[in-house]
């Protein structure tokens, strides 16, 4: 992993592998998978462009994912390179590695816990980063939840795209509660 990225990155990846083992320990998942996904989610970051394209196109992935740009590459298609390249096979493993920028509806803890300890790792300084970390020691699906919606702020305020599975993400994380207030 450390050849495969820049220092900085491989700092990064330490200290979101040491975020989620402490996830794990706190929520009761495997800590092996916990840690194991943690230092290969970013595995792919650093891959130039037309080679994540080529992966992209080899594998059949949505052809609608090349439209986005490594931030959603690495993780949408960098999974595979996770899984030929280090030989790590576990489903879920690979799965928390595919889907922790953008989440999904449905969520593993495995999968919770990556997404979230990439988000709160120690280094992390943006404004909100400390909130949470505090919703993540009482509650990974309101972790999930904090920042998912703290992601979409970002991306809009910044104008960036929006991956239509983050949105599907919103809406299974976010809006379900209240939809579910409105229909009482
Ligand atoms: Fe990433
Ligand atoms: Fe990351």
């Amino acid at each position: 992993v450390q050849e495969q990225m820049s220092e900085k990155r491989f700092r990064h990846v330490l200290v979101v592998q040491k975020a989620a083992v402490e996830l794990a320990k706190q929520y009761g998942t495997d800590v092996e998978k916990a840690s194991i996904a943690g230092l290969v989610h970013d595995y792919a970051k650093e891959r130039p462009d037309e080679e994540m394209i080529a992966l992209i196109k080899q594998h059949g992935l949505s052809k609608e994912i090349i439209d986005f740009g490594n931030n959603i590459w690495h993780g949408m298609a960098g999974w595979i390179l996770v899984r030929d390249e280090l030989g790590i096979n576990d489903p879920e493993i690979l799965r928390a590695v595919e889907i922790h920028t953008v989440g999904a509806k449905e969520m593993t803890s495995l999968d919770k816990i990556v997404y979230v300890a990439d988000y709160i790792e120690e280094n992390r300084a943006f404004p909100g980063v400390e909130r949470a970390r505090e919703i993540a020691r009482v509650s990974l699906d309101e972790a999930v939840k904090y920042e998912t919606k703290g992601t979409l702020q970002f991306l809009i305020e910044n104008e960036k795209a929006v991956y239509p599975q983050t949105i599907e993400t919103y809406n299974a994380w976010v809006v379900n509660e209240r939809m579910e207030k409105f229909d009482k």
